[in-house]
C-alpha cells in the first residue's frame, strides 16, 4: 500500500464519481476524492419540464427481473453498506442524508432481493440530484439512465423546475440521458473547501 501525492499521475484510470482509484505496476491501492476542489467537476443543470419519459427504460429493466424504487427506512444499513463499499464514505454520509427526508430521497435499483444501483436527491443542497452510482457488473444496461429518470421524476413532482446534478463526474452520460448542460464556473462548487482526513 501506497500514497500518491500532489498532481494525479498520468495512470489515474478509473473515474467513479468524485473518486479516482490510482493504478500502480498494474495494482490498485489508493483512492483520491476529487469531490474538494482537486479536479474538474462541475454542476450540470436539467430541465425537469422537458424530461423523456421513465416509463420505457422501467419496462426494459422490469423484463430483466430488475426493479427501480424508492428506498424505504428498514433498508438504510443495507443501502449504506452497499455504497460504503463501493463508493466510500462521503457518498454514504450524503445517502444517510437522503433517508431523514420524507418520503425517503434514494432510488434503489433491485434484482433479486439484491441492491444494483441507487440514486439520491434533496441530500447534500435542496434540489440537488446525486450521488448515483450502478454496481460496476451492471453497467451499460440502462439502470443508471432508470435511476436518474425516477429520480428527477420525482423531483418535478414535487415542485422543482430545475435540477442541479452536483460535481457531475460523467456529463456525457447526463448530457446524453437528460439533455443536462454544464453550469459555468461550478467546480469546486459548494464543495469547496471540503474537510480532509
Ligand atoms: C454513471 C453510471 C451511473 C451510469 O450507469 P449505467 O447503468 O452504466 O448507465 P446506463 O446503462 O443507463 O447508460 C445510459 C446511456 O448512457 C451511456 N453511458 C453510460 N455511462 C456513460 C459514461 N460514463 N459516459 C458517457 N455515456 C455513458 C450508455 O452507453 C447509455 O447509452 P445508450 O442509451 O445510447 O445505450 C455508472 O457508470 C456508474 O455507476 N459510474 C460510477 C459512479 C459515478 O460516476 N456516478 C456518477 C456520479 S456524478
Amino acid at each position: 500500500m501506497g500514497t500518491i501525492t500532489g498532481k494525479l499521475p498520468a495512470h489515474v484510470d478509473i473515474f467513479e464519481g468524485y473518486s479516482v482509484h490510482l493504478r500502480f505496476a498494474g495494482k490498485k491501492f489508493h483512492k483520491k476524492s476529487l469531490r474538494n476542489g482537486d479536479g474538474f467537476m462541475p454542476d450540470m443543470l436539467v430541465k425537469l419540464y422537458q424530461l423523456p419519459e421513465s416509463d420505457p427504460v422501467r419496462k426494459q429493466l422490469s423484463a430483466n427481473g430488475i426493479e427501480i424504487r424508492r428506498a424505504i427506512a428498514p433498508e438504510k444499513h443495507l443501502v449504506l453498506d452497499w455504497i460504503k463499499e463501493r463508493f466510500g464514505e462521503g457518498w454514504t454520509s450524503e445517502c444517510e442524508v437522503a433517508f431523514t427526508n420524507q418520503p425517503v430521497s434514494c432510488y434503489i435499483a433491485v434484482q433479486n432481493q439484491k441492491m444494483v444501483g441507487f440514486a439520491c436527491y434533496d441530500a447534500t443542497c435542496r434540489n440537488f440530484f446525486g450521488p448515483m452510482g450502478v454496481e460496476e457488473s451492471a453497467r451499460v444496461h440502462g439502470i443508471g439512465k432508470g435511476l436518474l429518470l425516477a429520480s428527477l421524476h420525482a423531483m418535478h413532482a414535487i415542485g422543482y423546475g430545475y435540477a442541479i446534478i452536483g460535481s457531475a463526474g460523467p456529463t456525457e452520460f447526463y448530457s446524453k440521458v437528460v439533455h443536462a448542460t454544464i453550469i459555468e464556473d461550478s467546480s469546486p462548487g459548494i464543495y469547496r473547501g471540503m474537510l480532509k482526513r
